[in-house]
């Protein structure tokens, strides 16, 4: 369950935040605690009906129909909200393929969703802060894009280009005022992170993981609103590591 009224740790009161992947999941979770936190939230997906039940379950939040993808589609979209103050960069398709079945299709989806999807969103935060006042960046990296973890090349290649793009982002965007960083989430059993991993296979992972628990999305939230809050205002260029100790052990 989420619990969005426990997410209300950083005050966000009056910032205009952009969600992208946020019908369910992390990005669902991260919407809610970042309503409750004082935002005026954006929420764009590609699936029509998951927006339908997050304005349900927060009718403050605005919803976009959206396929990150599509550069258009994503600038039109953003240009509907008026100013930005941070954009959250979440949307992805989570598929772990053999690298013998990769195909031009699936790379082309893969790329499109999480790379050119995040290059979107920084363009689009560029374009509608107020340059006086700048804005934040978060991508959505993992523990698969800095370690070795057979089987998963295109997700993995994905998640180390994003990375390298909060890095570089970092020095090029913070003399205009731009904080990027990037979070690094780790066995936290989501709808999309469940449909490739069966939950039985998670609790067993649970005995390589330090503080001997999954992660739960609330644990994403929390870390997600302080870096996008003032408490972070000096914090750019970092991957936090919301794993319960995984990746440091592994
Ligand atoms: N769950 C984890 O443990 C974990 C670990 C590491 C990284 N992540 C990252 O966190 C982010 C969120 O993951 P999640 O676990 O919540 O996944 P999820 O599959 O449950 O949710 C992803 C959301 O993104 C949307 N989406 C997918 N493609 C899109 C597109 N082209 N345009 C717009 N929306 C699109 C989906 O409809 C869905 O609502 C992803 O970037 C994922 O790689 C998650």
């Amino acid at each position: 369950m989420i619990s969005s009224a426990s997410a209300a740790t950083f005050d966000l009161s009056g910032k205009s935040v952009l969600i992208t992947g946020a019908g369910r999941g992390l990005g669902r979770a991260l919407a809610l605690g970042a309503q409750a936190s004082g935002a005026h939230v954006t929420a764009f997906d590609r699936d029509e009906a998951l927006l339908a039940e997050l304005h349900t379950l927060s009718p403050a939040i605005q919803t976009a129909h959206v396929d990150v993808a599509d550069r258009h589609a994503f600038a039109s979209a953003a240009s509907r909200i008026g100013r930005i103050d941070a954009v959250v960069n979440n949307a992805m398709l989570i598929r772990y393929d053999p690298i013998d079945s990769v195909d031009d299709a699936l790379l082309d989806q893969m790329l499109s969703i999480g790379i050119k999807g995040s290059i979107w969103g920084v363009q689009a935060l560029l374009k509608h802060m107020d340059p006086q006042v700048g804005g934040v960046i978060l991508n959505m990296a993992s523990p698969t894009g800095e370690r070795g973890f057979a089987g998963t090349a295109v997700y993995s290649l994905v998640k180390g280009a994003i990375a390298t793009l909060t890095r570089t982002l970092a020095a090029e965007l913070g003399p205009r005022r731009v904080r990027v960083n990037a979070l690094a989430p780790g066995s936290i059993p989501t709808p999309g992170a469940v449909a490739i991993t069966p939950i039985e296979e998670y609790e067993r992972r649970t005995g390589r993981i330090p503080l001997r628990r999954l992660g739960h999305q609330d644990d994403a939230t929390h870390a997600s609103l302080f870096l996008l809050s003032d408490a972070a205002s000096f914090i750019s260029g970092e991957i936090l590591h919301v794993d319960g100790g995984f990746l440091a052990s592994a």
